[in-house]
Order: structure tokens, then sequence, then C-alpha cells
């Protein structure tokens, strides 16, 4: 991990309210794995925390990260321009680690596909991932492509203007028995985790299944505990250190 001064190539909208900003790290950082993440400043000194966004992509010395406005500080982000120095530090986290499965369901909800996006083009080619992705409606949805690289793709929207009307979640339901997979990666809000978790319960798929979780966070390196998270086992874990992947069934939603 490390912390870099990284220049703005590139920073536009990709669809409603989401933006991507790719930046140029100035020397090596080591290897990414999709589902880390970097704590990105917002070029304002009057904003001195960081924001934690999950690695998107990653080409060469370039990262791509791509983020929802959503308060003051995205808000700056996006006004930062091509040339502008931000100061980034990563790479953040564990990310998913998917060993030896082959078949891969991918679930994703609103600004939680970005990192599964960053996990597909790292195994492209060497893992089959069938992948369900949810968006309020379609002016929300972007980088289908790269979802659909990894395998197959269901888009799901909430308003039912494109694809599956329902949640990703519901669309991956919908498909499971039709489907081989021996691994779940998912990535999205609190409330699409927990339906997640209920599901597979009372449904008895007993598929191995990781989480990437959101919490608040200061350091963003495991030192200040902002980010703590409860376990099943009555335990804290800092999600920035820790996770932000847990085993589904090892964090309470
Ligand atoms: C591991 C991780 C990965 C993430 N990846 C992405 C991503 O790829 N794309 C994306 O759009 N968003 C992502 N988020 C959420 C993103 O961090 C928040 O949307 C962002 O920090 C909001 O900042 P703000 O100043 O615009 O909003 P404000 O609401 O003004 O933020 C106020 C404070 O709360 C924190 N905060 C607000 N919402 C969240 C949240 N949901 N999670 C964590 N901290 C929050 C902010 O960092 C800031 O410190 C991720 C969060 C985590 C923890
Ligand atoms: S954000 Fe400081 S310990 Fe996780």
């Amino acid at each position: 991990m490390k912390e870099l001064l990284a220049t703005v190539k590139e920073n536009k909208p990709i669809a409603k309210g989401i933006w991507s900003i790719t930046l140029a790290l100035p020397e090596p950082v080591g290897k990414i794995k999709g589902g880390q993440f970097a704590n990105l400043s917002v070029g304002d000194a009057s904003y001195p925390l960081k924001r934690p966004i999950g690695v998107c992509s990653v080409n060469g010395p370039d990262v791509t990260l791509c983020y929802q406005l959503k308060g003051d500080g995205t808000h700056k982000i996006s006004q930062a321009k091509e040339g502008d120095k931000l100061s980034v530090l990563l790479p953040l986290g564990n990310g998913f680690d998917l060993g030896d499965a082959e078949n891969i369901a991918v679930i994703g909800g609103g600004v939680g596909i970005f990192p599964l996006a960053a996990v597909i083009e790292e195994h492209a080619g060497k893992k089959n991932f069938r992948s369900y992705i949810g968006f309020r409606g379609k002016e929300y949805a972007c980088l289908t492509e790269k979802f659909e690289k990894g395998g197959s793709l269901t888009i799901a929207t909430d308003d039912g203007s494109i694809g599956f009307h329902g949640n990703a979640v519901q669309a991956f339901l919908s498909d499971y028995e039709n489907i081989k997979c021996d691994l779940i990666i998912s990535c999205g809000p609190p409330v699409m985790l927990r339906a997640l978790k209920s599901a597979l319960k009372e449904r008895g798929i007993a598929v191995k299944c990781l989480v990437s979780l959101e919490e608040r966070m200061g350091c963003g390196i495991g030192a200040c505990l902002v980010c703590a998270c409860k376990k099943s086992d009555g335990h804290n874990a800092r999600v920035c250190k820790d996770g932000p992947v847990f085993d589904i069934n090892e964090v309470e939603l």
C-alpha cells in the first residue's frame, strides 16, 4: 500500500450521477486485486478525510475508479480536471479471493458493481462468470460490456426500464436452478446483501458466498476503528483492513 500523488488523466460522467476517474500513478503499487479499494482525496484541503472507492479497472500505471455523486466529497472529485493531482492511498483491503472456483455467480447492485467489474477484468478468460447487476433504471446502467466479457449477463432494473424487472438478487434467484456455480460474489447496498443472506438460508443454497461491505471510514488502513462491523461470532472486524470482503456467514448484515 502506498500514498501517492496521482495525475488525473480523465474524469467524465458515464451514466446518470455516475462518474469515472482515471488516475495515472507515478510509481507501481504492486498487484491490485478486484475488490480492493483506494482512499482518494477530494482535492480540497478543507476536506481532510479521503473517500473510499473500489478500484474498477487497472491498465498498467492507470487506475480507474467509478463513483456516484453523493455528497460534497464526490461532487468535489467530479470537478477534478485532466492534469490535476490528487492524493491517493492504494491498494487497500483484502479483495475477492476466488480460490479454485470455476463458475462464479456475480451479484451487484448500484455502486457495488464497480469492484465486481475489477474481479472480472482480473480473471478474464480464466473463470466463467454469470453476472446479475441491478440499477434503479436504464439511465443509471453502465459498464455492462465489462460484465458481458466475463461470460453472461442479466441486467435488472427496479423500474423494469431494461432487463429483468426487479433487483439483482431476485434476478439471480429466478435463474439459480438453471446455472452451475461454485462460488457467489456480491457487492451492493446493505439491504441487498441482507436479502441475499436470507434468501440463501431460506432456499438452503449452501454455495460459498463472499460479500464486500461498505462502512464509513477514517484512516482506511486499520488504525482508527471507525469502520468496525460485527462478526457472527460476536467479535468486531475492521472493514478496511480485515475486509471489505467477508464470507456472508461470517458477518452480521
Ligand atoms: C470499501 C468501499 C468501497 C466503495 N466503493 C465505492 C465505489 O466503487 N463507488 C462509489 O460510488 N462509492 C463507493 N463507496 C462509497 C463511497 O465511499 C461513498 O459514496 C463516498 O465516500 C461518499 O462521499 P461524499 O463526500 O460524496 O458523501 P457524504 O455523504 O457527504 O460523506 C460524508 C462522509 O461519510 C462517508 N460516507 C458516506 N457514504 C458512505 C458509504 N456509502 N460508504 C462509506 N463511507 C461513506 C464519506 O466517505 C465521508 O467521510 C465505497 C465505500 C467503501 C467503504
Ligand atoms: S477506517 Fe480506520 S480502521 Fe478502518
